[in-house]
């Protein structure tokens, strides 16, 4: 009880610092389409657990960053999840209405505004890691940041898994494959999250940096795995977006493929893998440690 107390009161302050800063992220903008713009923040701004800014903010914490850098990273993240969620919900995807309790973004603007407003946040991401203005880091840090994160999003990352989700609805798929799905569509940005937070004090090659890899991983993987759980067995007013979306379009997820407690075994062996590699850093890993079991003890 008190663990999930410590964690909901950073998360909820870890929020509120990457919402500021994403404000003023898109205040110094001069975007020449009104809608365009309304649209970015629309996807952005007020809502989300923010857990991928406090992976960011908790690992970079850890290793003592400067909270500059740090934005900049939690900006870039919550970026690219923004995009990738608006993506998601277009009919052509997902086709859902409901995102963060708030109709998504093509229902709310059109598809045409929803596929450019998503296109420009994953450009903004980039923009803000590279960016000297936004990212105080020396340009080889930057550099480095900007390829953790591209390599992350791209074909061989999260946008190569969300084409295997599309392949695999409706087929009957082994659990590697499964896996291989939630590692890329979901675990590599999450990955890179938490590699973000280490990168900039530690070195390329550091010991840390490989643990930090393996953690972001296993904690992906059973994030993705509790959400496949919670889409079956919550409700769309506690999720803030429409539950039973897999079942409806006939999703391979873990539930589907193991049945809801062979699932729920998963996330909980998954999660505790999260835990024990993150306990080899040297020093206080507790949060870190709260965060892998937030990552499926959560009610949205
Ligand atoms: C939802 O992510 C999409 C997945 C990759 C599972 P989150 O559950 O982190 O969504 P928000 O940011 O809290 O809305
Ligand atoms: C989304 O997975 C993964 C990405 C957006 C990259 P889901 O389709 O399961 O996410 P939700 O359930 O719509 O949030
Ligand atoms: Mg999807
Ligand atoms: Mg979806
Ligand atoms: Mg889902």
């Amino acid at each position: 009880m008190l663990i999930a107390d410590n964690i909901r009161t950073t998360l909820l302050r870890n929020a509120a610092r990457v919402e500021n800063a994403l404000d003023e992220l898109f205040a110094s903008r001069s975007v020449k389409s009104d809608t365009l713009l309304k649209a970015m923040k629309y996807a952005t701004l007020g809502g989300g657990k923010r857990l991928r800014a406090t992976l960011v903010y908790g690992v970079g914490e850890f290793f003592g960053a400067s909270e500059k850098a740090l934005d900049a990273a939690a900006c870039s993240v919550e970026l690219v999840h923004a995009y990738s969620l608006v993506h998601d919900d277009l009919p052509a995807m997902d086709d859902d209405n409901l995102r963060r309790g708030r109709p998504t973004c093509h229902i709310q603007f059109d598809e045409a505004t929803a596929i450019l407003a998503g296109d420009a946040l994953q450009t903004l991401a980039i923009e803000t890691l590279i960016s000297e203005r936004f990212n105080p880091c020396d340009m080889e840090t930057r550099a480095t940041m900007v390829g953790t994160l591209i390599c992350a999003i791209g074909d061989e990352g999260m946008i190569g898994g969300q084409a295997i989700d599309m392949e695999f609805t409706g087929l009957s798929v082994s659990l590697e494959d499964l896996s291989r799905m939630h590692a890329l569509k979901t675990g590599a940005l999450i990955e890179a999250s938490v590699m973000l937070g280490g990168i900039i004090e530690l070195q390329q090659g550091d010991r840390e940096l490989e643990i930090l890899s393996e953690y972001g991983r296993a904690l992906g993987l059973a994030f993705q795995i509790a959400d496949d759980i919670l889409d079956h067995t919550s409700d769309s007013k506690t999720l803030g977006k429409d539950a039973k979306s897999d079942d409806r379009q006939n999703k391979s997820t873990y539930v589907s493929s193991m049945g809801l407690e062979n699932a729920r075994v998963e996330a909980s062996r998954v999660c505790q893998e999260a835990i024990d590699l993150i306990r080899n850093l040297d020093g206080d890993t507790q949060f870190l440690e709260n965060l892998a079991e937030f990552s499926i003890n959560r009610e949205y």
